[in-house]
């Protein structure tokens, strides 16, 4: 197969579609944000969010922040999360929004999956800020796990690849499993 030499575009790989939410100015607010992942299994996260965001306002002020999973019959509110800033519409009362015992940053009742994030290091880089946060709360719907593991299929992630959404499809295979068979012959 031949190789085509594109230009550089880091929008090519799926990737969960996020909604990452603070407290400012004593409100909840969100943002839709895709740089958003694993780091290790500290456990840690990162975001990276635009130095300019309202949101970025929030987390760099009370030092947590909220990962909450939309699923995609959230879509159209996910979308708008990502199109209108905190800092010119109020966003704090697009959903039912709850809160750890810690307090600290708003969670997504809507959401199926959410996680209360500590900032334990930032990163300035090329007008972003990346916050790296310990997870310190999870939470589910309990009719999104299967037995006590959360179910992606049941959770039904959005992912975003170049400039569409799309949905998870079906599970082919096994972690740490595939790749027996080549181990064993
Ligand atoms: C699908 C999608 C992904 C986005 N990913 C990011 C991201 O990773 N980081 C970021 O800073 N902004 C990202 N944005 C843009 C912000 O969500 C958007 O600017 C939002 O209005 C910021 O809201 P705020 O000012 O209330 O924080 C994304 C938007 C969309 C629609």
């Amino acid at each position: 197969m031949e190789k085509v030499k594109i230009k550089n575009y880091p929008m090519v790989n799926p990737i969960p579609i996020v909604l990452a939410g603070a407290e400012v100015n004593g409100k909840p607010n969100y943002a839709t944000i895709g740089a958003f992942g694993v780091v290790c299994e500290g456990p840690i996260f990162y975001i990276s969010l635009k130095d300019t965001h309202f949101t970025t306002i929030g987390v760099k002020e009370n030092g947590y922040f909220s990962v909450n999973i939309p699923s995609v019959d959230m879509i159209q509110k996910t979308d708008y999360c990502g199109s209108v800033s905190g800092k010119t519409v109020d966003k704090s009362h697009l959903f039912s929004s709850f809160y750890d015992e810690i307090g600290k940053a708003p969670m997504i009742s809507e959401c199926p999956m959410n996680f209360l994030c500590k900032v334990v290091q930032t990163v300035p880089i090329c007008g972003f800020e990346v916050f790296f946060g310990e997870i310190v709360s999870t939470f589910v719907n309990e009719n999104c796990l299967t037995g006590d593991v959360p179910d992606p299929l049941k959770i039904n992630p959005t992912l975003g690849m170049g400039f569409r959404y799309y949905n998870l499809g079906q599970s082919v295979g096994a972690v740490f499993k595939e790749g027996q068979v080549i181990k064993s012959k």
